[in-house]
């Protein structure tokens, strides 16, 4: 068999290509493509690997693949994001800059995003892979710094949303029976209008967290969360709701950032 490239690792390569190893000649056994591929060594001595995906997977191979599925516009609002807007500073840190981050983060979550409102904002280090599509935000809704929000479920945030740092929000878990993590099942997660969520709260799929309700910090919110209740806790349960004297969550958009 002819020399090929080098050997990148046994995953990455087609079956029946060959490659060069560190001291030998590898190569993968065509006529093993949909089983165990051997991967033979000259002089009769073989590595074995499990099945594996045989279609090359490069940056460049992901990159097409995401541009295939979500567009140009998508694709390059996607790099922007997690090359440059992600790590720009804070919105409420150095006065102008600051604000600019706010701005650009804004301006690419609009294109990222599911749907959102005219006035939002998203904070440094917030996280949801390439999964924009499945978040809306409504008008003045806020997602708190370094919040990471993971699934195949949507996340639909009313107006007039304040987070704390280090919020989670994942809206799908692993299938557990028997002892295979055998696929998702996957809940949206809908949070109503003028809601504070606290730092470092985790959010569960499939819960929706009323208007006006509070999360205090730390929460893990397992089960719905009713209008007006103030929640806390891991499980989040509810310490009173709220009345009147309480005021409204958010006071002004100033307050969002
Ligand atoms: C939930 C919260 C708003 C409640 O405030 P509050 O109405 O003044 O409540 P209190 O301080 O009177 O506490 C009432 C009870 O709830 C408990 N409690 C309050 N917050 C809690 C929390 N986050 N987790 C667990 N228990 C909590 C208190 O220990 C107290 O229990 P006790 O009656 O047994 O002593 C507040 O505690 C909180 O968590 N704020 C979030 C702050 C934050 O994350 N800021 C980030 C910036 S946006």
């Amino acid at each position: 068999m002819a020399k090929g490239r080098p050997y990148q690792g046994g995953t990455s390569l087609r079956n029946g290509q060959s490659c060069r190893g560190l001291s030998s000649t590898l190569y993968i056994d065509a006529k093993r493509e949909r089983s165990w591929s051997r991967v033979g060594l000259r002089r009769g001595h073989y590595l074995v690997f499990p099945p594996v995906n045989v279609e090359p997977n490069t940056l460049f191979s992901r990159m097409l693949g995401k541009l295939r599925k979500h567009g140009l516009r998508r694709t390059l609002a996607y790099f922007l994001y997690y090359g440059v807007a992600y790590h720009l500073p804070y919105e409420t840190r150095w006065a102008g800059i600051g604000k600019l981050s706010g701005l650009v983060r804004r301006i690419l979550c609009r294109v990222l995003f599911r749907k959102t409102g005219g006035e939002f904002s998203v904070g440094k280090h917030v996280d949801f892979d390439f999964l924009g599509h499945l978040i809306t935000l409504g008008e003045r809704a806020n997602i708190g710094n370094h919040a990471w929000i993971r699934g195949g479920g949507q996340v639909i945030c009313g107006s007039d949303i304040m987070m704390g740092e280090f919020v989670l929000i994942y809206t799908q878990d692993h299938k557990i029976h028997g002892q295979e993590y055998d696929g998702y099942t996957v809940g949206d997660v809908v949070i109503g209008n003028n809601v504070w969520i606290g730092g470092r709260v985790t959010i569960l799929k499939g819960v929706t967290i009323g208007n006006n309700a509070v999360v205090g910090a730390g929460s893990v919110v397992t089960r719905d969360v009713p209008a007006n209740a103030i929640v806390a806790g891991n499980p989040a349960r509810i310490l009173r709701m709220r009345s009147d004297t309480d005021g409204p969550v958010v006071t002004s958009p100033e307050s969002l950032v």
